[in-house]
């Protein structure tokens, strides 16, 4: 069990930002990764359509044999709260943990929540934080082009269309003084110098896949899980459309090349429910 993969999912390459981290936290562990590239984004979908994908890309992790299951989606972390509760092994998805370093890191009181509709619209972050908190102002904005942006390699900070998305995005929340930033997408810190170009240094921005790897090595040090190999664990990628495509942006995200660990899997026949 205990060289058993860690097994995370996002519905793109998101949640590779969280894979970076986790890797940097945990290097002996095993990980495998699905991205539901064929059915990204999740963000702009009803609640029935999001809890239906999160449990097919579950179940395809705990075929995989998964210690643990991270969602690394925004989305899914604030849209299908009861997974949780659904699967035989240990879980977190990003909301909590980066709701808490956002709440130990606020001076001023004022937080700003940027994420997919469905997560802003579901209130999580900005509910987590007022229960942390209640004297916490908190300022919430969808940023669901960002999702595309980044999907599409669009993530310069100098890159016009970037500073645009961003300027017309954030205003509402500079003009708000917030000082923290959560980047309540695991999407999002691919664009966070342009994030922080736009509010300024003195916005401190919290990073949802950061946030959850850390609190990830501390669930799995609790539950007993953690890989006694010391050898450099290795990672495993499952993709639902083009193995190509993803090993093109994936770079952008792991700061590393993937080949022949990724393979593509199709989602809709092999785990329906
Ligand atoms: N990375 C996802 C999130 O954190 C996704 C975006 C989407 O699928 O809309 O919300």
């Amino acid at each position: 069990m205990y060289d058993n993969a860690i097994g995370i999912f996002d519905s793109g390459l998101g949640g590779l930002t969280a894979v970076k981290e986790l890797v940097k936290v945990l290097p002996h562990e095993n990980i495998i990764y699905f991205g539901d590239t064929a059915r990204v984004p999740y963000g702009n979908r009803s609640k029935k359509t999001i809890v239906r994908y999160a449990e097919q890309d579950a179940d395809f992790l705990l075929s995989k044999g998964v210690k643990m299951i991270i969602a690394a989606c925004g989305t899914v972390s604030s849209v299908a709260v009861n997974l949780k509760d659904q699967l035989p092994v240990p879980f977190t998805g990003v909301v909590a943990p980066t709701a808490l370093a956002a709440s130990n890191a606020t001076k001023n009181g004022r937080v700003g929540v940027i994420g997919t509709s469905a997560t802003v619209n579901s209130g999580s972050y900005k509910n987590e934080l007022l229960r942390l908190n209640k004297s916490i102002s908190v300022f919430q904005q969808d940023c669901p082009l960002f999702v595309s942006l980044v999907e599409n390699s669009f993530i310069s900070p100098d890159d016009d269309i970037v500073k645009l998305t961003v300027e017309r995005y954030l205003q509402g929340l500079k003009e708000q003084q917030i000082d923290t930033l959560i980047l309540g997408c695991t999407h999002f810190p691919i664009i966070a110098k342009a994030i922080s170009n736009y509010l300024g240094p003195e916005v401190t921005l919290i990073d949802s896949g950061r946030e959850t790897a850390l609190y990830a090595a501390s669930l799995l040090e609790k539950n007993k899980l953690l890989n006694r190999s010391t050898d450099q664990g290795c990672c495993r990628y499952y993709v639902s459309d083009t193995v190509e495509d993803f090993r093109r942006t994936a770079e952008i995200f792991l700061g590393k090349t993937v080949g022949n660990e990724v393979s593509h899997i199709n989602l809709e026949h092999a785990f329906v429910h």
